[in-house]
């Protein structure tokens, strides 16, 4: 019965199908046994989700009628007020800026796709991706291809980066690319000050060209890859650039506020032109009357509570951190683990992965069952929640992957 572009959908979701086997693994052994290293969510040590008190504190505060009733479709002023100013901390750069609140970063990257490249084209980003991306472009009439993330020596990939780019404008008059940094999904990588200056030399190349390029920076984990204005540093870089180069940041509640499934976040754009940031608002308003009208109320009222409340500010960013801290240390035992015993790692800088490049992902992981370890077969390697795994459990992980291998 589905109109012909619909059928035969079907969401493939591998960190759905490891979660299930994980699941029946407790159902039998107990929990204490298992080791999830497939959810991509803060758990605590317990195994617990892990949630931030001054949140959960401004929230049931609220008045009920604020959490119940609509918002603008484009998203409360002060809440856009808001994200514009926790994106950049001290790193604004000289530019135009407007944003749209979106239900989370997902909505944040279906605006960006539904708007910034044509039917029939190619969006681009990494080899190693969150493969949501792959599934928006699909289902807004787009394809993804992909550049490699790595060269042989695991080090970023300049080079691919430049020959698809160059490759996809011969035959598009546009391009939008997804760059997910830093705490990349899956790997943990982050692009280095130098690595955003080839990027962008390469971008700024094919505007000069007359190309319309659109660059979305999605940085979903930003609040677990370190300190606030050294993770937001590469943003300055986004000073002063040619009209025809914009660039939008998908901003999301869902890992730094422990709000996941509030679903709310924003699209932000970021241009040397007021008029391209006027056409942003305007086209970003309608794809959200189009796809959810408006953005959770309640969410966006205790953005602007928290981000306006000085006493509280500090309280909330070192819970935060205690997260951040909690995650990495975890993660720094299996990097130093899987580098006594010979296992190659993708270089992880921050975030909830680590990613493992493996021939037969899916055969390891089947393999590391016998261990009771759950992790996620990607296609290009094994990805392993450090988000999820306990700093106990963390322990020997690596050498057991190793040995499955
Ligand atoms: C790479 C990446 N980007 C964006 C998101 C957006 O998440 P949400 O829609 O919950 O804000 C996620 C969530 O898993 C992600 O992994």
């Amino acid at each position: 019965m589905t109109a012909t572009h619909a059928a035969g959908r079907k969401l493939k979701d591998a960190i759905f199908d490891a979660n299930q086997a994980c699941n029946e693994a407790i159902k039998i052994h107990g929990a204490d046994k298992v080791t999830n290293a497939t959810i991509g969510v803060v758990l605590d040590e317990e195994g617990k989700l892990a949630t931030l008190p001054t949140v959960e504190k401004i929230f049931s505060s609220m008045d009920f009628s604020e959490l119940v009733a609509y918002a603008p479709i484009s998203g409360l002023p002060a809440y856009l007020d808001a994200v514009i100013d926790l994106t950049f901390a001290d790193n604004k750069p000289t530019a135009h800026f407007g944003a749209v609140a979106t239900a989370g970063g997902t909505g944040a990257i279906h605006h960006a796709i539904a708007n910034y490249a044509e039917r029939g084209d190619a969006v681009l980003t990494s080899d190693w991706c969150w493969g949501t991306y792959n599934v928006i472009c699909v289902e807004t009439g787009k394809r993804l291809e992909t550049f490699k993330l790595f060269d042989d020596a695991l080090n970023f990939n300049t080079n691919d980066f430049a020959v698809k780019v160059d490759a996809l404008c011969k035959n598009q008059n546009s391009l939008l690319v997804i760059i997910n940094t830093p705490a990349h999904n899956p790997t943990g990588y982050a692009l280095s000050s130098d690595e955003w200056d080839k990027v962008l030399a390469v971008l700024k190349a094919q505007a000069s060209a007359g190309k319309n390029i659109s660059l979305l920076v999605d940085i979903a984990y930003i609040d677990f890859a370190g300190e606030k204005n050294s993770t937001r540093a590469f943003m300055k870089k986004f000073s002063d650039l040619p009209e025809n180069l914009f660039v939008m940041i998908s901003f999301s509640m869902s890992k730094s506020y422990t709000f996941y499934g509030q679903r709310t976040g924003a699209l932000i754009g970021v241009s040397s032109s007021a008029d391209v940031i006027d056409e942003f608002k305007n086209v970003g308003k309608y794809s959200s009357r189009a796809a959810w009208s408006n953005v959770n109320r309640g969410a966006q009222a205790l953005l602007v509570k928290l981000a306006a409340d000085k006493n509280l500010t500090p309280i909330y960013e070192a819970e935060r951190t205690k997260l951040y801290e909690m995650v990495k240390r975890r993660a720094d035992v299996f990097v130093a683990e899987a580098d006594s015993c010979g296992l190659r790692v993708v270089p992880y800088k921050g975030g909830f992965f680590i990613a493992v490049p493996a021939d037969n992902p899916a055969a390891v992981c089947r393999k590391l069952h016998d261990e009771l370890i759950f992790a996620v077969p990607l296609k290009l390697g094994i990805r392993v929640a450090a988000c999820s795994t306990s700093f106990e459990k963390m322990h020997g992980v690596a050498e057991k992957i190793l040995r499955a291998m």
